[in-house]
């Protein structure tokens, strides 16, 4: 009987620990958490699979522009409708009753720094549902890097990135549009890459992921911006750092890191979460909190209060905390395991530098720096 529990035990026990698992390798980098949003229009779909290659391309939310009223057809009777639509905008592009009426699109832009704008062209100018979005939106994509790709038949796109110009006056344009058309389009995906090596997306760096594994525990945080944590960063790219550290205050655990990282101290009250530098050379994490001058590391994201004392055993000492780049923090080293993983490459394959901006591939996959 005994065994016979101790078998049911076990098996509770690797349920528990593969759904941890599971959900760590579900949790997306945070690179995914939506830096880039891409907003288009399609009517007859070209531009919804030209949005489809992007999007294997790079990570990015996407929302899709409909109109109001269902079921027209914007290209019956030598585009008459569409057409019709285009000519309100023109000759009255200040009045919003020229703009057709649009589906609400839930979406918070503040949360973006990229926004790609894909839309088709109606008679040369931009298809009038995206005019509409862009007409009620464009104050909110002020000072955003806003970069934008244009399908048509055949006709040159200039007239719609002149409508996109006059509707996002104050948008900081990421580079030249991408116009993909009938002659072109069979080679989507090579022009989509070549396209986003050339856009000056904004950098999300202060996105970049570290792990933290305490008693074969994996957690998520996120690097914040700044030196200390950035060359935390790159200390960690040689391998793991495993650090000993204990608890004090009732708020944290700390200890010495091992070696020193550049110091912006400032005064703050850490939160639950928070990962400091104090001092210059030691580190904090904390599960509860504390005001003090510290210079911010990073944070562990997604864990209660209550999940970030058992996770950090708060109350315990000598608790060995292993700090990654990578969720397993096997000690292995990855630029020996497999060549080239865990360096930054460009599109063309080329080893990126710090400084290389764009569209770039690290850890294997496409990411916007
Ligand atoms: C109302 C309307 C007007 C159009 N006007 C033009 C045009 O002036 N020049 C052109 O090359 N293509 C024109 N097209 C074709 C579209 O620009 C082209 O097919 C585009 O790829 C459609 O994208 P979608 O399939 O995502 O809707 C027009 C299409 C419609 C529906």
């Amino acid at each position: 009987m005994n065994t016979l529990i101790n078998r049911l035990l076990v098996i509770a026990t690797m349920l528990v620990a593969c759904s941890c698992s599971g959900d760590e390798a579900n949790a997306q980098p945070a690179t995914d958490t939506g830096k880039t949003l891409v907003v288009y229009y399609s009517f007859t779909n070209n531009v919804r699979t030209i949005v489809g290659e992007l999007t294997k391309q790079i990570t990015a939310d996407v929302v899709e522009v409909q109109p109001a009223e269902e079921g027209l057809d914007y290209a019956a009777n030598n585009y008459a409708i569409g057409s019709s639509l285009i000519a309100g905008i023109r000759n009255n592009p200040d009045d919003p009753a020229s703009y057709p009426a649009i589906k609400d699109v839930a979406v918070d832009l503040t949360k973006y720094d990229n926004i790609i704008v894909a839309t088709p062209l109606w008679w040369s100018q931009m298809a009038a549902p995206m005019q509409s979005f862009l007409f009620h939106n464009g104050a909110q994509m002020a000072g955003k890097r806003v970069a934008l790709i244009v399908s048509s038949a055949s006709s040159n796109i200039s007239s719609t990135v002149a409508d996109a110009r006059r509707l996002l006056p104050e948008a900081e344009w990421a580079g030249e549009a991408l116009w993909i058309n009938n002659n072109n389009r069979s080679r989507t995906a090579t022009l989509v890459a070549e396209w986003l090596a050339t856009q000056d997306f904004q950098t999300a760096t202060h996105t970049m992921n570290m792990y933290i594994t305490i008693s074969g525990t994996t957690q998520r945080a996120t690097l914040a911006a700044g030196t200390a944590a950035q060359q935390l960063a790159t200390r960690l790219q040689d391998g793991p750092v495993t650090v000993t550290l204990s608890s004090s205050g009732g708020f944290e655990i700390w200890g010495p890191l091992g070696f020193s990282l550049p110091t912006s101290n400032r005064q703050m009250t850490a939160q639950p979460g928070d990962i400091v530098l104090y001092e210059g050379s030691n580190i904090c994490l904390f599960y509860g909190q504390n005001s003090w001058s510290y210079t911010p590391l990073g944070r562990i994201e997604g864990l209660s209060t209550d999940e970030l004392r058992t996770f950090l055993r708060a109350g315990e000492r000598n608790i060995s905390v292993t700090l990654s780049l990578t969720e397993d923090a096997t000690g292995i080293s990855r630029a020996t395991t497999l060549q080239g993983e865990g360096n930054t490459y460009t599109l063309d394959g080329r080893e990126a530098t710090a400084q290389a901006r764009g569209v770039v591939i690290e850890n294997g996959r496409k990411t916007i720096r």
